[in-house]
């Protein structure tokens, strides 16, 4: 019997208008264009300003475009992931909402919370339904309102991060193309060093929670950072190892975008010229669930069928893995 692969077949995102730049985080903390810039390689973040707009105002645009590019039915979609670190709500998942807002009627849905690897884990559990046979169109979103939970007074995490998000639709393939392996891990080591304190079960907000700023994303920048470049580096070298791929043999590293001195080290494990390297941090930042499907947004033009494709993350947790795919379709 043929194997089901689990091909990506359509991609969407969404960014909202607003640009913060580096000159306009100068005026508000004490830092400067060239610092950032030489330190992480952001330029400029999206930042959705309606106080009243959740992630899940992100996720529908994301998950529109992609509808209306593909000419797809919503009503097909068996199942919709929400990959999030910033659900509207702590309660009813996000990705409930954004099926029916979107017309899936006949999916059903549920939040995927990993940090910043949330859309990696996502692309494997995705692949899990459609190679069952089960499922044959899954709706993978990731999406985050990162400005939601980031102190604008705090330099050492307002630079970092933006908002946005992207979508990918996951449909079988008999031709042994999509997500052929993976190598994901995770080490809950990292809990103290990328975190919000308050607002969980283990400290429920309090007015002095909020007084004290505990509603905040709070990192240890250098610590994530020590453990970030090395793990991205070894889990993109491990799955090349594992499907005895060389340099020349992948096509494009699509990292996750947090910093590009981290994402340079692990292209250079890799043997990865630049040119293979998408990038999109100096205009996004770290969009955290929405940095890999907005790469491909970037760069589906580029793609071709065939292509090997090699995704890696790292984030809060820690979690962190990388998953080869190959891509699907010529656009
Ligand atoms: O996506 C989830 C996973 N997250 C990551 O992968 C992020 C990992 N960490 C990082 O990307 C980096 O650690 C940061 C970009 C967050 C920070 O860069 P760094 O090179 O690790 O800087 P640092 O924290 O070691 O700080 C170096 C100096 C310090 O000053 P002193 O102590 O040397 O005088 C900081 O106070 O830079 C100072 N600094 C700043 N200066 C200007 C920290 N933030 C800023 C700032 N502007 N925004």
């Amino acid at each position: 019997m043929t194997k089901i692969t689990a091909a990506i077949t359509a991609v969407g995102g969404y960014v909202p208008d607003y640009v913060l730049t580096n000159q306009i985080l100068e005026t508000l903390v004490d830092t400067n264009d060239e610092w950032i810039t030489t330190r992480t390689g952001i330029k400029e973040r999206r930042i959705l300003k309606d106080s009243d707009k959740g992630t899940s105002f992100l996720a529908i645009k994301a998950a529109e475009d992609l509808i209306q590019k593909r000419n797809l039915d919503p009503r097909e979609i068996d199942l919709v992931i929400m990959a999030t670190a910033t659900p509207d709500m702590p309660v009813a998942a996000t990705g409930v909402y954004v099926a029916s807002q979107i017309g899936a009627v006949n999916a059903f849905s549920f939040d995927l919370v990993a940090a910043c690897s949330s859309f990696l884990y996502g692309m494997s559990t995705a692949a899990r339904y459609i190679e069952s046979g089960k499922y044959k169109k899954v709706l993978l979103i990731g999406a985050d309102k990162m400005s939601s939970i980031v102190d604008y007074t705090d330099r050492t995490t307002c630079i970092i991060f933006g908002d946005g998000a992207g979508a990918v639709l996951f449909e079988p393939n008999m031709e042994n193309i999509g997500l052929m392996d993976e190598y994901l891990r995770s080490d809950g080591v990292g809990r103290n060093h990328l975190k919000i304190d308050a607002g969980g079960s283990l400290m429920p907000p309090t007015a002095e929670t909020v007084a004290n700023k505990m509603h905040y994303v709070y990192q240890d920048g250098k610590t994530v950072f020590k453990f970030a470049v090395s793990n991205m580096a070894d889990v993109c070298a491990k799955v090349m190892e594992q499907n005895n791929l060389q340099g020349e043999d992948v096509n494009w590293l699509v990292p996750h975008q947090a910093n590009k001195r981290i994402i340079d080290a692990a292209a250079n494990r890799m043997g990865l010229p630049d040119e293979k390297v998408m990038m999109n941090i100096h205009k996004y930042g770290n969009t955290t669930s929405a940095t890999l499907p907005l790469c491909l947004v970037d760069y589906e033009k580029q793609l071709k069928k065939g292509d090997n494709l090699v995704f890696a993350a790292f984030g809060g947790g820690f979690t962190w893995g990388a998953i080869y795919l190959k891509w699907a379709y010529n656009s």
